[in-house]
C-alpha cells in the first residue's frame, strides 16, 4: 500500500501569497483537514474529492500523492528506497515518465542528481521485472514523479495533476507578458465578482483575466479542456467515479449573458490572441474584445475593472511606464464613477504613480516577481 492510501493525505502546490485562498478553495471543494504550508497546503481527501480538486481548482498548480516518505542522507539510500517501490503497479513499460526534484537544507544538494537517482531506480525496477524499461520524456511525460527532500526528509510522490494545472488548454498563444492562469484566477477570486456588474479589462493582453472570469462565472472547471490527469495512473483510479465527477460539473454550467465580460488592448496582435483564447472556452463568443487605447474609452462606470498594466522592461522604458500609471489613475478618477478597480502590478513601486489611495493591497507572486494586487473604489 502506498502512503496516500493509508493516510488519505495529499499536498497541493500553490504560489506564494495564494496559500490561504487556496486553502479556502480546497475546503469549498470538499478537502478535509486543510493545513497551510509554505507555498502549498496539506489536506485529506477521498478519491472522488481528489478528482474534483484536480478538475476544479483554479489556484493550485499540482496535487501530489505521497507514495513513500523517509529520512534520507545520501543518494545511495535514495536509490535504494526508490527501488523498493513497485513502479510497475503505477504504469506500463510502454508509457513515458519524468522525475522532478526539489531539495532544501539537506545533505543531498543537487536536485538534478536526486532526480537521476530516482529515475535509475524506476528503470531498474522495470528491467528486473520485465527485462525492458520505460522511456523518459522530459517535457510531456505520461507519468510525472516528484521527489522533494527537505531537512534530510524525502517524500516520493506521484503528481496526480500530471503537469502544472495552470495549463488550462485555452491559451494557444500569448502576448508579451502573459500572466499565469492561476494568478489570474486568484485575482478574479479576490474581486469577489459574481456577475452583479459587468467586468472589464482595459489592457487585456492575451486575455487571461477575461478567460478566468469567464470560466469562473460559467462554472466551467479549470481543467475542462485537459484530456489527462496524473490521478489516472493511481492503482486505485476509478473511471466510473471520474466520469460522474465530470458529468456533475457539466450539469452545473451556466451561460454568459451578452455584455457581462469585455476587454480591450491597444495592441492589435494582443487583441487577436485574446479573441482566439477566449473562443476556446464555451460562451467565449459572448465576450467582447476590441483594439482600443484605454484613454479613448468614453467611460467605464459601474463596473468591476480588472487590469494588469505593463511593468517590465520588455514593455517600454520606465518613464513611459510610470506616465501610463498616472494616466490610468486619472482615468479611474474621472471616468469610472461607481466602479471598483483591481490593478495587478509585477513591480509594487509602480502603484504610487496611480495617485489614488487603495482600499487594500495584497501580495501575489507572479513567477519570480513579488507582485501586488490593489483595490480602488471610485464614487
Ligand atoms: C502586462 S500586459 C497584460 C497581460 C495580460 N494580463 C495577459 O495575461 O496576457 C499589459 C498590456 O497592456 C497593453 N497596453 C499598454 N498600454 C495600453 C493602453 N494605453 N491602452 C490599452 N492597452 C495598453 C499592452 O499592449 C499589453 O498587452
Amino acid at each position: 500500500m502506498f502512503e496516500y492510501q493509508k493516510s488519505g493525505q495529499y499536498f497541493a502546490l500553490i504560489a506564494g501569497g495564494m496559500e490561504e485562498h487556496g486553502a479556502e478553495e480546497f475546503t469549498e471543494l470538499g478537502a478535509q483537514n486543510v493545513k497551510l504550508s509554505y507555498r502549498g497546503i496539506q489536506f485529506e481527501a477521498d478519491p472522488r474529492t481528489l478528482y474534483i480538486l484536480n478538475y476544479q481548482t483554479r489556484l493550485a498548480t499540482r496535487i501530489l500523492a505521497p507514495l513513500i516518505s523517509f529520512n534520507c542522507h545520501s543518494t545511495d539510500y535514495l536509490y535504494k528506497v526508490a527501488k523498493s517501490v513497485d513502479w510497475t503497479t503505477l504504469f506500463r513499460v510502454d508509457q513515458t515518465f519524468a522525475v522532478f526534484a526539489s531539495v532544501a537544507n539537506s545533505h543531498i544538494t543537487h536536485s538534478q542528481y536526486a532526480a537521476l537517482k530516482v529515475k535509475d531506480a524506476i528503470v531498474d525496477c522495470f528491467r528486473e521485472k520485465f527485462g525492458s524499461r520505460p522511456n523518459v520524456e522530459p517535457v510531456t511525460p505520461d507519468v510525472w514523479i516528484n521527489i522533494h527532500i527537505e531537512n534530510n526528509h524525502a517524500v516520493l510522490s506521484l503528481d496526480t495533476s500530471g503537469g502544472s494545472l495552470h495549463r488550462r488548454g485555452y491559451r494557444t498563444e500569448t502576448g508579451v507578458s502573459p500572466m499565469m492562469e492561476t494568478l489570474a484566477a486568484a485575482i478574479i477570486r479576490l474581486t469577489e465578482w459574481q456577475g452583479e456588474k459587468p467586468l472589464y479589462d482595459p489592457m487585456c493582453g492575451s486575455g487571461t483575466l477575461l478567460c478566468e472570469a469567464l470560466m469562473s462565472y460559467c462554472r466551467i472547471p479549470a481543467g475542462y479542456l485537459r484530456k489527462n490527469f496524473g490521478f489516472m495512473f493511481l492503482p486505485d483510479f476509478d473511471k466510473t467515479v471520474w466520469e460522474t465527477v465530470r458529468e456533475e460539473a457539466y450539469h452545473n454550467f451556466r451561460q454568459l449573458p451578452e455584455g457581462l465580460i469585455a476587454g480591450s488592448d491597444v495592441s492589435g496582435r494582443a487583441t487577436k490572441i485574446a479573441i482566439e483564447n477566449v473562443n476556446h472556452i464555451s460562451s467565449g463568443n459572448r465576450v467582447t474584445i476590441k483594439m482600443l487605447n484605454f484613454m479613448k474609452i468614453d467611460n467605464l462606470e459601474n463596473r468591476v475593472i480588472v487590469c494588469n498594466p505593463p511593468y517590465g522592461i520588455r514593455e517600454g522604458n520606465p518613464e513611459e511606464i510610470a506616465k501610463l500609471y498616472t494616466y490610468l489613475g486619472d482615468y479611474l478618477k474621472q471616468k469610472c464613477k461607481g466602479s471598483t478597480a483591481y490593478i495587478y502590478v509585477g513591480d509594487k513601486e509602480l502603484l504610487k504613480f496611480i495617485g489614488l489611495k487603495p482600499t487594500w493591497k495584497k501580495p501575489l507572486v507572479n513567477g519570480a516577481l513579488d507582485g501586488r494586487l490593489a483595490k480602488y473604489e471610485m464614487y
